[in-house]
């Protein structure tokens, strides 16, 4: 089997970049380990940025997250008992981003794919890439036991933060940046309408929790809680009164609960590998970098690098320029560090550390009275939230 882009991974990353390249008349063949089905039971973020959105407008991916999406103009900060609106629109000139699940986008993105008839290749097995620091790379993997090859121009890593790519370079030419955070998140999912009509990021000393919606009858709750807990310990009415404990009185009194339909820890983390680009390998999306959820940065990275990546390969394939592949890795580095930064600083502001001291305490406290007085530091958090430019 041969194609021009050998794309691993059919998560959001895998997925955009093979609709932008099949635009181009860029022919790739996407190999993911999961099934359809795996794929598409994953539950993630779902903040997109008004760049996100553009991108699937672009390729024409968009007509459902265009009806069935939430326009969201604003967001709520809650401390001390209080909550401070963030007017997103107000402050960035009109911008906003679009509450849809990741997990529709990803269908969405799945049935085009299918539609124009390219090639996705589930529960490939034993993915291996092979020779991408010369000009003929190749992948080898294993269909329903059975051992098979592709050959191509360019592999997109894709395969997320566990996947493989990464995995297949040199580790005296990888370089990486890590810091893990001692605390998780604990998420339910849930059927019944979020207690407000926006988000509210609430950092309280028992912890972070963050109300989020995925449609005006699905809500999306979570509570910060130990690295090592289980969910066995979060019977879903432990997990209602520390969710309200965490809010203010009238805020706590209009929460509607409901059996939790997906429970779940997630542990968070920074993480940046550089380069994103060995020879003829490119990576991109959580393959090349993670972000903790707070902020929800981590789709839309994934979003603005597959929109880089595109472009160089665009360059490369039709304007036959290595111009594009070669400024690939920094360009996207200098926008995944942009949001790095934002999603440890807004983790740093609102979560509870165990190793904090009193006067810690007080800094963070400090500085969100001083955020949300202050239109100056508040467009500084809203330019970020609705998301840099490209
Ligand atoms: N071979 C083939 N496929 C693989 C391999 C492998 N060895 N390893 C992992 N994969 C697949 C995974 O099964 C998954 O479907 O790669 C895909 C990677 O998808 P994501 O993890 O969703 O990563 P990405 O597409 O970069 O999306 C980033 O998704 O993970 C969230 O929070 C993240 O929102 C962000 C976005
Ligand atoms: C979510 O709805 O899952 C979500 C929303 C905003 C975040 C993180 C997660 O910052």
């Amino acid at each position: 089997m041969r194609t021009q882009v050998a794309i691993i991974g059919a998560g959001p990353s895998g997925l955009l970049l093979g609709q932008l390249l099949h635009k181009a008349g860029i022919d790739s063949v996407i190999l993911e380990r999961r099934s359809r089905e795996h794929v598409l039971s994953r539950i993630r973020a779902g903040v997109l940025e008004d760049g996100t959105v553009g991108l699937l407008d672009q390729v024409g991916a968009s007509t459902r997250l265009h009806a069935e999406g939430l326009r969201h103009d604003g967001f709520d900060l809650l401390f001390g008992g209080s909550r401070h609106r963030i007017d997103l629109s107000r402050l960035t000139g009109g911008r906003h981003v679009t509450v849809y699940g990741q997990t529709e986008m990803t269908r969405d993105l799945m049935d085009l794919r299918a539609a124009a008839g390219a090639a996705t290749i589930f529960e490939a097995q034993d993915v291996a890439l092979h020779a991408f620091d010369g000009e003929r790379p190749h992948v080898t993997f294993s269909l329903h036991g059975a051992p098979r090859r592709l050959d191509c121009a360019i592999i997109a890593g894709c395969d997320g933060y566990h996947g493989i790519s990464r995995a297949s370079v040199p580790e005296a030419v990888l370089r990486t940046f890590e810091r893990t955070y001692p605390f998780g998140w604990l998420g339910i999912l849930t059927d019944v309408p979020p207690v407000s009509h926006e988000l509210i990021y609430a950092g309280d000393e028992r912890g972070f929790a963050l109300c989020s919606m995925r449609s005006p009858q699905r809500s999306r709750y979570y509570v910060q809680c130990p690295l090592d807990d289980d969910v066995g310990n979060w019977p879903d009415d432990r997990f209602w009164d520390e969710l309200r404990r965490r809010l203010d009185p009238a805020t706590a009194e209009a929460l509607v609960t409901g059996p939790s339909i997906e429970k779940s820890i997630a542990p968070l983390r920074s993480f940046v590998a550089e380069p994103l680009r060995f020879g003829r390998l490119f990576l991109a999306g959580d393959a090349a970098h993670i972000v903790p959820p707070t902020g929800a940065k981590g789709l839309n990275l994934a979003a603005s690098d597959v929109h880089y990546l595109s472009r160089a390969l665009i360059e490369f394939f039709i304007e036959r320029s290595v111009a594009g592949i070669d400024s690939y890795s920094a360009h996207a580095l200098a926008r995944v560090w942009k949001a790095e930064r934002f999603s440890w600083w807004l983790t740093s502001l609102m979560h509870h550390f165990p190793e904090n001291g009193a006067f810690a305490r007080r800094m963070q406290r400090a500085e969100l009275d001083y955020l949300v007085s202050s239109d100056h530091a508040m467009a500084a958090l809203a330019e970020n939230y609705v998301g840099l430019p490209y």
